[in-house]
């Protein structure tokens, strides 16, 4: 189920579900958590080179297991997922699957000791091992993703994203792999108590977004298009956390893990209590490679069905 217009969520927001109670749990940290499963190993920790941190940094995962990795492939048998080279797919270099994401979303995706570490980075160093491919994470913006995909230069976008008509109509979604909601955070003394008093009339609200994710879209259509407040748009969740922080922005609609993870971080912020409405995460793919779609969708689909992908995610997000 996808959110199609943010006023759904807003509408709702008096059903109270309690996201404050929760607090303080996963991002920080847990990344280093021991796996239990062979699949992840070393997948964050051990793989890249130092390449540190910052934008548009290829880190090599070509850890250890990477090399482990070429049998493993086969276990698919009518999946279409074979070894890495002539098994019916092609990938942008030869050998290597490479993730194209935005590494400033906890616990999906962060910067970690110079590496990509977070879920989506286990769950492709796993379809990676699946395929007996090397991983490479390249940590770009996140509306370069999309874009990266499209043009061959990444096989697969992989960041928490999420599955909307509009990009369907650029890239192809493997299968969902978890879910997300859209929520608001707002300083402890916030004049803003409800999400409808960022809709009601005469409202005029500085939101902070990053740009051109979903909780982007949604707040410009209802609220910027609507006259009824502007959107303030920055490239990393974090930077909309400090201009709230700051007082340059009255609110920041994002994720809610990222959410919570950033106000674990930060003093004085809270996240309203919204409807739980839920977004879909899937995988980016080029639509002009199907084998390689196939081959990824059918990993994916053997990682979700055997509770790896469950796993991983366990490891970074505390059960409610
Ligand atoms: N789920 C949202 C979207 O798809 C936000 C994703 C942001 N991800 C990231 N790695 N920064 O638009």
């Amino acid at each position: 189920m996808k959110v199609k217009k943010l006023t759904a969520l807003l509408l709702a927001s008096l059903m109270a579900v309690s996201m404050t109670a929760c607090g303080g749990s996963p991002a920080s940290g847990s990344g280093t958590g021991t796996d239990s499963s062979d699949a992840n190993d070393g997948s964050a920790e051990e793989s890249s080179d130092a390449s540190g941190s910052g934008n548009e940094e290829s880190s090599d995962n070509s850890g250890s297991d990477a090399e482990n990795a070429d049998e493993s492939g086969v276990g698919g048998e009518d999946s279409g997922a074979g070894a890495a080279d002539g098994e019916g797919f092609t990938t942008s270099v030869d050998g290597k699957l490479i993730m194209a994401t935005n590494a400033a979303f906890p616990p999906y995706e962060y910067v970690e000791g110079g590496q990509v570490a977070g879920i989506d980075a286990e769950i492709a160093a796993a379809i990676a091992d699946k395929l007996g491919l090397e991983l490479q994470i390249d940590d770009m913006e996140f509306d370069s993703i999309t874009e990266a995909v499209k043009g061959g230069k990444a096989d697969i976008g992989l960041a928490g994203m999420t599955v909307t008509p509009d990009r369907q109509e650029e890239v192809d979604f493997t299968v969902s792999y978890a879910t997300g909601v859209q929520v608001i955070i707002v300083t402890e003394d916030s004049d803003i108590t409800s999400a409808d008093d960022l809709l009601a009339e005469g409202a005029n609200h500085v939101v902070g977004v990053q740009r051109n994710t979903t909780g982007d879209l949604y707040t410009t259509d209802d609220i910027e298009k609507a006259g009824l407040g502007t959107i303030d748009r920055y490239s990393k969740g974090a930077e909309a956390i400090q201009a709230l922080k700051t007082g340059k922005v009255d609110c920041v609609v994002i994720d809610n893990e990222p959410a919570k993870a950033f106000v674990a971080e930060v003093d004085g912020l809270k996240i309203l209590d919204t409807e739980y409405i839920t977004e879909d995460y899937a995988a980016a793919m080029n639509k002009e490679n199907p084998a390689l779609y196939e081959a990824v969708n059918a990993a994916l689909q053997e990682l979700i069905a055997d509770g790896t992908v469950q796993g991983i995610i366990d490891k970074y997000i505390t059960a409610e």
